[in-house]
């Protein structure tokens, strides 16, 4: 009797009846992380989960183990890991009422690719936590690299950035931006041209960012590794020039990726926070990051 009463008392009680009204969360890490490490995405897994009433969350991970998901953020080139993650999550049948997606630093281009290309099952909001919009012209720091393999990932990115080799085969190519080489860029990036509808203007592109609820950009004010910072909300340097920044409503991209109509329904949101790249407090997140996902 005590047994059965104490049974009924749990069920009833809000942690099991609570039922969370914030559609599922989908994450995808950055450069040198992966999908589930305790310190990193694990830890942000756990906080949404504690402060939604447990809503699905799935932190991506990029081909079948570990190492491969780690790896991939260096030579698994951007068009193919984002097929892979739109057939992940149109299998995905908990996804099939919409989702919320939050790239990490390069997973935020990333995930924006997937919001373009793929529009089943719908992503209702974006977040990009340090995302990389118009792409990054140096590499101050590389996070979890020694500093002898950062040295070297940059010396071959100023040199050899737009060799077809670069860009089939390192990440990190396909959203090199030389201001100073802006047509070599929109030409033979393999990525991040075509993504900001720089070579040829896809309406698809247009229509289906425009189906997002919500698009947040998330700039660390302090970044020392992503460069410019401003890259993080859509600005970068004007043509020909590293020096002045040209921000997002004065770019050519601002209209050619349908950005203006998200900006005048006030669906597009800039928000920044004070630290180096991904440095947030779980105070922080929870008080601006969590709002900001959809509910059904
Ligand atoms: C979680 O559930 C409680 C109790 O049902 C509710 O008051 C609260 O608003 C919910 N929070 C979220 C983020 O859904
Ligand atoms: C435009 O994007 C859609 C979605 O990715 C794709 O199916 C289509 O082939 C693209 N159009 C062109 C001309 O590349
Ligand atoms: C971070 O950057 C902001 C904006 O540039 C600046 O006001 C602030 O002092 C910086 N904070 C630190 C800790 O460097």
């Amino acid at each position: 009797m005590y047994l059965v009463k104490s049974l009924i008392i749990l069920l009833f009680s809000n942690s099991i009846l609570a039922v969370s009204n914030t559609l599922p969360v989908v994450l995808w890490h950055g450069m040198g992380d992966t999908c589930c490490l305790p310190v990193s995405l694990g830890a942000i897994k756990k906080l949404i989960e504690a402060e939604t009433n447990g809503t699905y969350v799935r932190s991506l991970k990029i081909g079948g183990n570990i190492a491969l998901d780690y790896e991939s953020g260096f030579f698994i080139h951007p068009d193919d890991q984002v097929r892979y993650v739109c057939e992940q999550l149109a299998r995905d049948t908990r996804l099939t009422n919409g989702y919320n997606a939050i790239g990490f630093s390069q997973g935020g281009q990333f995930l924006r690719a997937v919001a373009q290309r793929c529009s089943t099952p719908p992503m209702k909001t974006l977040i990009t936590l340090g995302g990389q919009h118009q792409g990054v012209f140096g590499l101050p720091k590389c996070p979890s690299l020694t500093s002898t393999t950062c040295e070297h990932l940059r010396k071959l990115l100023r040199r050899a950035a737009y060799k077809e080799w670069m860009q089939r085969d390192l990440v990190q190519a396909t959203y090199w931006h030389d201001p100073l080489q802006e047509e070599e860029y929109r030409q033979k990036s393999s990525f991040l041209s075509n993504i900001n509808n720089e070579v040829f203007i896809n309406q698809t592109y247009i229509d289906n960012l425009n189906k997002l609820e919500k698009f947040v950009m998330v700039m660390f004010l302090n970044d020392t590794i992503v460069q410019p910072k401003e890259s993080q909300w859509f600005g970068f340097y004007s043509p020909g020039q590293d020096t002045i920044i040209r921000p997002l409503n004065e770019s050519p991209v601002f209209e050619d990726l349908g950005l203006n109509q998200l900006d005048r329904d006030g669906r597009l949101i800039y928000l920044s926070v004070e630290g180096d790249h991904l440095q947030m407090t779980s105070k922080w997140f929870i008080e601006n990051i969590i709002p900001q996902l959809s509910t059904n």
